[in-house]
């Protein structure tokens, strides 16, 4: 595949820097500010039909797992749906409970991931209805579901996936407050977290511009052998899929763990050869993570935070603009997409096509 690399060295670079109008297009003609909600015109559900779902599972692979759990979230929190999301290939093998008043959402970027693709025909046979938040139109996920939400970010080469991510999210966000809307979220929230959507582009360029001294922190870094990610609540999934994309293409070693299940575990692995990366957004469990990373530092573990402020206890933060607290973790990903790549790239590294891995799996 080719297309302009607009002075990008690779494509991953050139699809990070390209978040803010990703997501500009995902918002897109959607917002209603008459009624502060939005409409999605492929959903194919009327608000009657969306007053009668009383769960929703969200299925999909590696990101885009990642996303939809961001995606459940944020669906239970604007929407009061009980939501989960859990890996498509999981979920077929086990023989699931197909419920009738469950509502299916199969999320893929490429639209043809197999283990996603199956999921979706399973749960068809067996009458369940299925949506899709699916980047590439027409693709065979949009094609078989019932209806659906496209991400629009546009064509994404790298084999990692970075804004295709973040406008899966968004895309989620745009869903969760629609069925909110439809539910019991107020109109004064549902105008607050549009607001919160209008910013994120011009919070996501700010980020960008934090690009040198995340380089710098990424070169500090990158003779780790390992790295912890830590986050809690809206935190975990931004760890998740932070220390996904290290490995994906710096290979280092990484895993994602809920803040609150150091002690259970863990935390016997730290150790000053052991960097920890530190999601901690201003929220109301801000006091508990700074004691997580009082337990770290007690064992004398390196910490990078991700934060809205300088965090004491942290060797080094990236300081992210605060959105709305529904919409963080949107943006605390980003600076460490950006922390990946530099690492990445200070270790010579073939970023934008990772070893063993491939862009879309369409086989078993
Ligand atoms: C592959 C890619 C991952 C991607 C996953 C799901 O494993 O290497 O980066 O997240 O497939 O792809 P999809 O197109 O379904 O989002």
């Amino acid at each position: 595949e080719s297309y302009d690399m607009g002075g990008h060295d690779t494509y991953m670079h050139k699809e990070i820097s390209e978040q803010p109008d990703a997501v500009d297009r995902v918002l897109r003609g959607r917002i209603d500010d008459r009624f502060s909600t939005v409409h999605l015109g492929g959903l194919n559900l009327d608000a009657r039909e969306a007053r009668t779902i009383r769960r929703i599972k969200i299925l999909g692979c590696g990101t885009s797992y990642h996303a939809g759990l961001i995606g459940a979230g944020l669906i239970e929190e604007l929407a009061r749906i009980p939501a989960d999301a859990e890996p498509a290939s999981e979920f077929r093998y086990r023989n699931p409970v197909v419920d009738p008043d469950t509502l299916y959402i199969a999320v893929s970027q490429s639209g043809e991931t197999y283990d996603v693709l199956a999921a979706v025909q399973e749960l068809k046979r067996k009458g369940a209805r299925v949506l899709g938040v699916v980047n590439v139109v027409g693709s065979a996920i949009a094609r078989e579901t019932d209806g659906g939400v496209y991400v629009h970010a546009g064509p994404e080469v790298c084999v990692v996936s970075t804004k295709c991510f973040t406008n899966t999210v968004t895309a989620f966000a745009l869903l969760a407050l629609h069925l909110g809307r439809i539910r019991d979220l107020s109109v004064a929230d549902g105008k607050r977290v549009i607001e919160g959507l209008r910013r994120l582009p011009g919070q996501i360029q700010e980020i960008l511009k934090q690009e040198d001294e995340i380089k710098k922190l990424a070169k500090r870094y990158a003779d780790a052998k390992s790295m912890m990610f830590i986050g809690r609540v809206r935190g975990y999934p931004v760890a998740l899929e932070a220390s996904l994309k290290l490995k994906e293409i710096s290979y280092i070693h990484a895993e994602a763990y809920p803040a609150s299940e150091l002690k259970h575990g863990p935390l016997a692995l730290i150790e000053p050869s052991l960097p920890t990366v530190a999601i901690i957004p201003d929220d109301d469990l801000l006091e508990k993570n700074r004691a997580a990373l009082e337990e770290i530092k007690a064992r004398s573990g390196q910490i990078l935070a991700v934060a809205h402020q300088e965090q004491e206890k942290a060797d080094h933060t990236i300081v992210v603009p605060k959105n709305e607290p529904e919409l963080d973790s949107i943006l605390m990903g980003i600076p460490l997409q950006i922390f990946a790549y530099h690492t990445a790239l200070a270790l010579g590294r073939d970023i934008d096509k990772p070893r063993n891995l491939a862009k879309s799996v369409t086989v078993e």
